[in-house]
């Protein structure tokens, strides 16, 4: 078990963040909330700090991280160049959970940015971040606190359980809020080219300036914009299905229920109150994206504690509103290879 110190997340105590500053400087681990998801953070600029991260997660070494700042200013030390777009964008949306691609400066170690020239940055809102990194004085790289594809934490359990003694210390600051991970838009090249769509909504972004959507999904050998349009990716342990409608949902799920499998079923459609299935485990979710959002890794994290062997989840609607949400539903029932 690592050690775990619940904060206030609106006002931690200065000495709970001193102590995980301590375990940055050494070297350590300390996974921290954020507005989005929890993060697994390492001082950015330690490379043998970095190497601890992807080797907690198992993440393969060419999945760049993002590095945690406070602000422009911060940003622009990890840069190569600045684009006039970024000070826009983070004038407009700092502290928030966009993430930025830029040029590396070099002094940033090619290992936070998985090898690549480029760097990602995002300032959080979250009190909790913010005192983390400014008691550091530095950058706080952190991918989101879970194993390599796994289901992103949402609340500090969910880091002990997938993470363990690989992590030195975790600040509990209750749950997150947005539920679903930062919006990381490259802004190399000119435009605005959305890698991961995410907490920031596509329309809040268009109005800040023309956006390119990068290809939907990677396949194995194509040279990829960012790994996380990987296929499979924000998984359960449980095999997720994803299917149209609320009715068929339902029936596949009380099919394989009838067939002895422990199902998870996750709907959105309020018919579902009215008349529940005897032996299945069933969650209903908000019909809003954001609320989904908040709500959606914990109960799929729920249903794996509860062992379930198959979630069966409705789909959610179509459109630009939902499409973070609708991403990692698909990725999430990505069959494994
Ligand atoms: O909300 C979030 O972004 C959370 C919290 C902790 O801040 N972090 C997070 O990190 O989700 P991670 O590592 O799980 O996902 C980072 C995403 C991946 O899709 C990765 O491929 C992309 O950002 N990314 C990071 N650096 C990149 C780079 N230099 N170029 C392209 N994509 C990059
Ligand atoms: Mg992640």
């Amino acid at each position: 078990m690592p050690r775990v110190i619940v904060v206030d997340p609106s006002a931690p105590d200065p000495d709970a963040i001193a102590q995980a500053v301590l375990v940055l400087h050494g070297g350590g681990l300390v996974a921290f909330p954020t507005e989005t998801v929890y993060g697994l953070g390492a001082r950015a600029l330690d490379a043998s700090a970095v190497a601890r991260v992807f080797a907690a997660k198992g993440r393969p070494p060419a999945h760049p991280l993002i590095a945690h700042v406070l602000d422009e200013r911060q940003a622009r030390d990890l840069a190569a160049a600045w684009p006039a777009q970024a000070s826009r964008l983070a004038g407009a949306l700092w502290p928030g959970p966009l993430t930025m691609v830029v040029d590396r400066a070099e002094h940033v170690p090619a290992a936070v940015a998985g090898g690549a020239g480029s760097i990602a940055v995002r300032a959080p809102s979250h009190p909790v971040a913010r005192a983390l990194i400014s008691g550091l004085g530095e950058a706080v790289a952190a991918p989101s606190a879970n194993r390599y594809q796994g289901l992103s934490p949402t609340i500090a359990a969910h880091v002990v359980k997938e993470l363990g003694d690989a992590v030195d210390l975790v600040l509990d600051g209750g749950p997150c809020d947005a539920g679903v991970e930062s919006t990381v838009v490259d802004l190399r090249g000119g435009l605005m080219r959305v890698l991961r769509p995410g907490a920031v909504n596509l329309a809040r972004l268009r109005e800040l300036g023309p956006l390119q959507m990068a290809v939907e999904t990677a396949h194995e050998g194509d040279p990829r914009a960012s790994p996380g349009m990987d296929a499979r990716h924000y998984a359960p342990r449980a095999r997720l299905l994803l299917v149209e409608t609320w009715e068929k949902a339902r029936r596949i799920a009380v099919g394989l229920a009838s067939c002895g499998q422990r199902v998870g079923l996750v709907v959105h459609d309020a018919r579902e109150t009215t008349a529940r299935p005897g032996p299945l485990a069933v969650r209903l979710l908000p019909h809003d994206p954001a609320e989904y959002a908040r709500l959606m890794y914990r109960t799929l994290h729920e249903l794996d504690d509860a062992g379930v062997d198959v979630i069966v989840a409705q789909a959610v609607p179509e459109g630009e509103a939902w499409c973070a949400v609708a991403d990692r539903l698909r990725r999430g029932a990505s069959p494994a290879p």
